[in-house]
């Protein structure tokens, strides 16, 4: 039997997102309906809502989300009604080039649910990154659910679904942080901050924080950033330069998306070192940089796709060492707060006051 429950979506462009009503159907082949417990509210779901990413609406939003598998279609190997699970973007072939060379993080043909979640008038619903989670209840295709220990409180592990997920791997999947490294990581929100996390986990000797927000750099030592740069008062390269002996870093991470902090990643690596770009940038943005500093230099410029993740080797990893006490993604919560008040969570992410807002249900 479809059921009907509560969702926050979002209409129009622009408009405020609102609760509706929504009709989730049975899952069928390959799907499972997951009852959502928490999902953290991401600068994509605002993206979506002001038309940035296409204009599919109405978007069923939400898509850093745990919960409990209620219900699975004919055929779901995966997981059972009752596992706890967080959710991810998109279930992975098994059958395409990719998949076959053991890099299914490059999947061609990733797939979501087939079958679409609807308002009451029969109006198909987008739902963000195929999942659509701040729901009671969402329909995602099976493989999009990876079973972690249910000992882990939703709001946390539901993080690894997006933001901490691309921050961290974007350190240790991409960029490779081991231990006695010298880390940077340009711009310290939830992403940058995960990455700095990460690179502490790896074992990172030195981890340099820059922002130009003084309220991040305090955060980012308390996930583990050994020195903090203010790149509005401090050149950053030089800085960078300064605290590796005159070297540059290892492994710099771009978490802002933008080609000035990109430049500046470019020029603050060691002659060897690896710059990962996991900000994202818009599609207007151009890069311009001499040739021959491309030429003259080894190492690599990388780019990190939802952290290079594979959320079955990565999600229970990352919560087995949460509930050991050893990586604090706790920290990461700024507030939990009910299916109403996603407008609000905007507007603080907006401010640059949370690193994350989760909604509780
Ligand atoms: N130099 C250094 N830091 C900067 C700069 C700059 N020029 N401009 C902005 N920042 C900092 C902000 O102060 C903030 O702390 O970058 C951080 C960005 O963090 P958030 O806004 O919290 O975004 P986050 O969720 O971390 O995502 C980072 O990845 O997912 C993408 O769209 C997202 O491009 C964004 C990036
Ligand atoms: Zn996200
Ligand atoms: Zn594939």
């Amino acid at each position: 039997m479809p059921q009907q429950v509560k969702a926050v979506i979002a209409r129009a462009k622009g408009a405020p997102v609102e609760v509706a009503t929504i009709v989730v159907p049975d899952p069928g082949p390959g799907e499972a309906v997951v009852r959502i417990q928490a999902c953290g509210v991401c600068h994509t779901d605002l993206h979506y809502r002001e038309g940035g990413i296409n204009d599919e609406f109405p978007f069923l939003l939400g898509h850093e989300a745990a919960g409990i598998v209620e219900s699975v279609g004919e055929g779901v190997t995966e997981v059972e009604p009752g596992d706890f699970v967080v959710l991810n973007w998109r279930a992975v072939c098994g059958q395409c080039r990719a998949c076959k060379r053991g890099r299914p993080q490059y999947c061609f043909n990733t797939h979501n649910a087939k079958q679409r979640m609807t308002l009451l008038d029969g109006t198909e619903l987008s739902p963000a990154l195929g999942i659509g989670a701040f729901a009671e209840k969402t329909l995602v295709a099976a493989g999009q659910c990876t079973k972690v220990d249910p000992a882990a409180e939703p709001a946390v592990a539901g993080l690894l679904g997006c933001g901490v997920m691309a921050g961290l791997g974007a350190a240790i999947n991409t960029g490779n942080v081991g231990r006695g490294d010298s880390v940077a990581v340009i711009g310290c929100g939830g992403v940058g901050g995960a990455a700095v996390m990460g690179s502490r986990l790896a074992g990172a000797a030195k981890i340099i924080a820059v922002d130009i927000d003084d309220r991040k750099l305090e955060t980012a030592r308390k996930l583990g950033a050994t020195h903090t740069v203010n790149s509005r008062t401090t050149d950053p390269v030089e800085a960078i330069r300064e605290l590796t002996g005159g070297n540059g870093a290892d492994v710099v991470v771009e978490a802002v998306g933008r080609p000035e902090t990109y430049k500046q990643a470019f020029y603050a690596r060691d002659l060897a070192g690896t710059v990962v770009l996991v900000g994202v940038p818009t599609p207007e943005m151009t890069l311009e940089l001499p040739l021959l500093d491309v030429f003259g230099r080894g190492g690599a410029l990388k780019s990190s796709w939802y952290g290079d993740c594979l959320p079955s080797r990565d999600f229970p990893m990352l919560v087995d060492l949460y509930l050991q006490g050893r990586l604090d993604l706790g920290a990461f919560v700024t507030e939990t707060i009910g299916l109403d008040a996603v407008e609000q969570a905007f507007e603080r992410m907006h401010q640059g006051d949370v690193l994350r807002s989760v909604v509780i249900l």
